[in-house]
């Protein structure tokens, strides 16, 4: 047997909150589920209490810890799902290049890529193994969330996967990255093929580990004009979610990628992500209004008094509609929103259609 129908045979458990599910499947729901990107970060108390005592990659590589601070948001706020704790560049570690986390930089690579060469030495490995505590933290986190709400498992796509190997730390305008991909086209590719082979292996392993859901974070496709989007990051998301949709809903994030949700919504992805630079009509428009979407509340319209973020959201569902969507940001929560205005955004979803 191999892995696909190892796991498609596979009996699913019963999630007694499906409310997410039942979204990405499209069904009609009485109210939208909503979760928060993010919602396991540095605006939680608790988060910085374990923040304080681990490094970064320690959170991540430490089973316990990665799934105690996966459900600390879900303990507060009750969110309709849990998104595993851990990070998009556990690939290229996994892949052999040392990735970093420093203060006041963020993630660092001391040895970005920029030569054929590098290319050519950088292995696939088996995710089973060189990730295995990621498997290990989804195991302990479904213990912990005892079939209450289901479980995302996430990876970045191969475009902003590369923009950090090569350019070797955040940036604007990733110039290094695209500079690459403009003039070392070929093994860009190459490049590009190795970390979706690597993602679309690594996906499959958090299926079977427990993940009941997968999103794809395409944080700098929208840095890339609609011609370079097509080809070097559609074609490699394109991939992971042929992959990956008979194992399970795949929801796919491309931050300011509005302009391919048309092309997204014919690839069998269960929901498409969108940040708040798009309204909701014109998502439903562009997406061709049949499949689900999520998102879009601008992360820093949390930081309005409490009741004018209630209002906001309801407005919100009424103008995405509340079926086929699922309520959350329209990119990461900011670490400095106060507890009970986060609160206020998932309160708000659990009381509508009431004011
Ligand atoms: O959503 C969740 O709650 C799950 C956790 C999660 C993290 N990173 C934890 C994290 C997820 C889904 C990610 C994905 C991720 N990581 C993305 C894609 C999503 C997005 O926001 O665009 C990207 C681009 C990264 C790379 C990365 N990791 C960045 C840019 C940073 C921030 C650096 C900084 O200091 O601001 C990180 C670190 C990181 N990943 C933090 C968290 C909670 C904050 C730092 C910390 O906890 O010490």
């Amino acid at each position: 047997m191999n892995k696909t129908e190892s796991i498609t045979t596979e009996k699913k458990t019963h999630i007694k909150n499906d409310l997410y599910l039942r979204a990405l499947r499209g069904e009609i729901v009485d109210r939208p589920p909503v979760w928060m990107m993010r919602q396991a970060g540095r605006y939680l108390p608790e988060f910085m209490a374990i923040k304080e005592k681990f490094d970064f990659f320690t959170r991540c590589q430490t089973p316990e810890l990665a799934s105690e601070i996966t459900v600390q948001p879900i303990r507060r706020f009750g969110m309709d799902a849990a998104i595993l704790f851990s990070d998009i560049l556990v690939i290229p570690q996994a892949m052999g290049v040392d990735v970093e986390m420093r203060a006041n930089i963020g993630p660092f690579v001391p040895n970005p890529i920029r030569t054929k060469s590098q290319v050519k030495d950088i292995q696939i490995p088996e995710t089973k193994e060189a990730l295995g505590y990621v498997m290990d933290a989804i195991k302990i986190t479904k213990e912990l969330l005892n079939d209450e709400i289901p479980l995302i498992g996430f990876a970045g796509s191969p475009w902003t996967i590369l923009c950090y190997m090569v350019q070797g730390q955040g940036s604007k305008t990733f110039d290094l990255a695209k500079e690459f991909c403009f003039t070392e086209t070929e093994a860009a590719h190459n490049l590009l093929q190795k970390i979706t082979d690597t993602t679309i292996d690594y996906l499959k392993e958090k299926v079977i580990a427990g993940a009941d859901a997968i999103q794809i974070f395409d944080s700098w496709g929208g840095l890339l004009s609609p011609t370079d989007y097509n080809i070097f990051s559609w074609p490699y998301i394109n991939q992971i979610v042929q992959a990956i949709k008979p194992l399970g809903p795949v929801t796919v994030f491309g931050k300011g990628c509005w302009f391919a949700l048309n092309e997204m919504s014919k690839s069998g992805a269960s929901a498409l992500g969108v940040d708040w630079t798009c309204s909701p009509k014109n998502a439903r428009y562009l997406s061709g209004g049949n499949i689900t979407l999520q998102g879009n509340f601008d992360p820093a319209r949390l930081l309005s008094p409490p009741e004018m973020i209630k209002n906001m959201v309801h407005q919100m569902i009424d103008e995405f509609g509340k079926d086929k969507y699922i309520v959350n940001l329209g990119h990461g929560i900011l670490p400095n929103i106060p507890i009970d205005h986060a609160k206020a955004f998932i309160d708000a979803v659990k009381s509508y259609p009431n004011s």
